[in-house]
């Protein structure tokens, strides 16, 4: 089954309540091939807004990280599944028995394994037993998510390059931390434009903040999409 990236855009609706999230949605149309919903939003509204966006027919990543025992997340992964999710993440520090059990539950749904946290830095990882850099962690995680059948990773976009060169073509890299020019980082502290991640190897990138908090989003979310073509 061939994966359309369409416009190359997820937006995340990055929002605290059902309304926001539907007039969000709503502004911005197609401007955006894929919503996000997050943690905030899911732990807001439960499921439904999964269902309801799905039977609209709009593309859903359900950014929920799951990280658990192999039976537990194989078992999540079944209910997103029907709630008809296309992308679903999951840490892929949860091991192989973990991924493997979420790709095999997964029938529709595509996993992405979420490699190392773009907020831990060297003495984060340090203190969590990773003796490893960032970029060769991801690259080992990544090629453990591709083994064990996930679709893709999401990653910073700073490590893309090295998992598209590790891995080739065929396998979905998934970027946050994407800026257009000018626009405000926020917390991110390693930010590109959308040009930059896709040149590295993107094949989709994640914008929140920009996009939610522009006057336009739809416009927005059109120069971004622009910018990936
Ligand atoms: O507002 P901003 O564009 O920074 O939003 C980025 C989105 O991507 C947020 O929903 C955030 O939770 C998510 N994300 C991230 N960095 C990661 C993984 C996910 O910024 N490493």
């Amino acid at each position: 089954m061939t994966f359309e990236v369409g416009n190359r855009l997820i937006a995340a609706l990055d929002v605290d309540d059902r309304a926001k999230a539907d007039a969000l949605a709503a502004t911005l149309g197609d401007a955006a091939s894929f919503v996000k919903i997050g943690l905030e939003l899911f732990c807001a509204t439960g499921p439904a807004i999964v269902r309801d966006y799905a039977s609209a027919r709009r593309r859903v990543m359900l950014d929920l990280k799951l990280h658990d025992i192999p039976e537990t997340v194989a078992r999540a992964t079944a209910q997103v599944d029907a709630l008809g999710a296309e992308l679903l993440t999951v840490h892929a520090s949860g091991g192989r028995a973990m991924l493997e059990a979420a790709a095999r539950a997964a029938k529709r749904t595509r996993i992405l394994a979420v490699t190392v946290l773009t907020s831990l830095g060297d003495a984060d990882l340090d203190a969590i037993g990773v003796r490893d850099r960032a970029a060769a962690q991801v690259v080992r995680l990544a090629t453990l998510a591709r083994d064990a059948g996930c679709a893709g990773v999401v990653a910073s976009p700073h490590e893309a390059r090295a998992i598209r060169d590790a891995l080739g073509a065929g396998f979905l890299i998934v970027t946050p931390g994407v800026r257009p020019a000018g626009a405000d980082a926020g917390d991110q502290k390693r930010v590109t434009t959308p040009k930059m991640a896709r040149d590295a190897g993107a094949d989709l990138v994640v914008v929140g903040r920009p996009i939610r908090d522009a006057h336009d989003p739809a416009a927005a979310a059109r120069a971004i999409a622009s910018e990936l073509a």
